[in-house]
């Protein structure tokens, strides 16, 4: 039977069993899955693992101070983060299309654990074949999705499942790949991770590098975090995190037109909206928001994020569409 004792007591012991005395590595990505993913193996092999947390300049507000602060603190695991927003900005320049961002994305995180494998290894001054293992917060949504599971179409590459390299040489251990969200949420529980972790919402693991249609720069990620910031700030003061699943912020940056704004005439960008509600990330509606919450956060994206006039809301289910737009 399935209980969320049975589910840890089942994975701790495969985890121990696969990785033996090795050292393993997680990627942090402040989201619940990796954070669940990452106390579970913990309480397999204890201070084996080292979390790294990958800042690729693709975050959002204030979101790297909290990973550290508030997954440390919950479970005193090993934390090293690595400063990388040059690389990843660097490597996704002059690139728009969707599915190149998200293979760049997957393939440069790739590259970062690679080298703090080899940092970690020098540092305890042991063999190159120590650490061997990568775990990742992979979920069955994840896998059907890349087109992993049996009979599915490759809807996009999730940057953990299809974004992979080919020339990857970790042997991955993904301990929650046959459950759905809420069971891993049930798992951070059972596992003592404090609610802020257990409850929040979902992120994608290419952050806002998916959330930028078009090319993405530094100056359209400042652009759009400042935007996504006034929405979630509207949201939890409206005391609405619970009611939706997420509400992704989403800068239209090759798309522009005309407002007014001040003394005259603007020409700047939209910026989208698109909060949902769902069980799974499988299927979603679109959250139907009070009109005064929507007001607010329209009224300061406008007066307070530069280059933005216009604010417009996705009104799309999916199917048809996704709930991001990349
Ligand atoms: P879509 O856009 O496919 O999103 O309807 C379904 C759920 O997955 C999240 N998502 C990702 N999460 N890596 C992740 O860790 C990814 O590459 C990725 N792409 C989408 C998305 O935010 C939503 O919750």
């Amino acid at each position: 039977t399935w209980t969320t004792t049975n589910v840890v007591e089942e994975s701790v012991a495969a985890i121990r069993e696969r990785v033996g005395s090795k050292r393993a590595i997680c990627g942090l990505s402040g989201g619940v899955d990796s954070a669940v993913a990452a106390a579970l193996v913990q309480k397999a092999i204890g201070d084996q693992l080292t979390c790294v947390y990958v800042d690729h300049g693709l975050m959002r507000k204030g979101e790297s101070e909290q990973v550290e602060k508030d997954f440390v603190a919950a479970t005193g695991v090993q934390l090293k983060v690595v400063e990388a927003e040059e690389r990843f900005l660097t490597a996704l320049a002059g690139v728009s299309d969707p599915e190149e961002k998200r293979k760049i994305i997957g393939r440069e995180f790739i590259r970062v654990f690679e080298q703090a494998q080899a940092e970690l290894v020098a540092e305890a001054g042991a063999a190159g074949e120590d650490v061997e293992f990568l775990v990742q917060g992979t979920l069955y949504p994840d896998v059907v999705e890349s087109g992993g599971g049996t009979g599915t179409a490759n809807i996009k590459s999730h940057h953990n499942v299809g974004g992979l390299p080919d020339d990857i040489e970790f042997q991955l251990v993904e301990p929650l790949r046959r459950l759905f969200k809420d069971e891993v949420r049930m798992v951070g529980q059972e596992l003592g991770l404090p609610d802020e972790i257990v409850h929040r919402q979902p992120f994608p693991g290419p952050g806002l590098g998916i959330r930028i249609i078009g090319e993405v720069t530094k100056e359209r990620l400042d652009l759009l975090r400042e935007a996504d910031a006034i929405a979630r700030e509207e949201l939890t003061a409206a005391g609405l995190d619970r009611d939706i699943w997420q509400c992704p912020v989403v800068l239209l940056a090759d798309v522009r037109s005309v407002g007014v704004q001040g003394d005259g005439r603007t020409y700047g960008h939209p910026i989208v909206l698109r909060p949902v509600s769902s069980e799974d990330a499988m299927t979603a509606d679109w959250s139907r928001l009070p009109y005064d919450v929507l007001s607010r956060i329209s009224t300061r994206i406008t007066n307070e994020v530069d280059q933005v006039n216009r604010v417009v809301l996705d009104i799309t289910s999916k199917p048809p569409g996704t709930i991001e737009w990349e």
